[in-house]
């Protein structure tokens, strides 16, 4: 009797740790899988390789929740939340600007002011090339351009606007 009770225990208790190790594979798997990519400097994404990023174009990186663009030889890594109130703010390809769509401020291809309530330019990451590959600090931000500071690029907007008001 005793020993049936035992063998039941027994049984009872390597079921229920193989559920929780099955349990554990899995969130480690999913953890494994949705992590954002770093770099060897620790805070550092890696991106995408340099090249990719064209003269007056955006390449979006959502593992690093930025955007890269060039202005010559230069990659500005540009963090994709409002400095207003931290919307995400869209990359509109037909006017080539950022446009907020929570409270409609504009910035140009480099983050630089344009309209809005904001209180200035979008943040940036410092940025480091290795190989070939972009690396992005996301644990660093500096704070984007002052608003009253010219724009720094000679880009009027291309077309209109995607919230169809700029
Ligand atoms: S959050 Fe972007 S303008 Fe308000």
């Amino acid at each position: 009797m005793n020993e049936h009770i035992d063998r039941r225990a027994f049984v009872s208790k390597a079921w229920k740790g193989g559920v929780a190790l099955i349990g554990l594979a899995g969130a480690w798997t999913s953890w494994d899988l949705l992590r954002p990519r770093r770099g060897p400097g620790g805070g550092e994404v890696r991106t995408v390789a340099a090249d990719v990023v064209p003269e007056g174009g955006v390449v979006e990186v959502t593992a690093a929740r930025a955007y890269l663009t060039r202005v010559g030889d230069e990659i500005v890594a540009i963090s994709e939340k409002c400095p207003h109130l931290g919307c995400r703010v869209p990359f509109c390809e037909q006017s080539g600007q950022f446009e907020c769509p929570c409270h409609g401020s504009v910035f140009n291809r480099l983050g630089e002011y344009r309209e809005g309530p904001t209180p200035r330019g979008m943040d940036r990451h410092p940025v480091r090339i290795e190989d070939g590959v972009i690396f992005v600090d996301t644990a660093r931000v500096e704070a984007g351009p002052d608003k009253g500071a010219p724009e720094t690029i000679d880009e009027p907007p291309a077309g209109p606007s995607c919230a169809g008001e700029h």
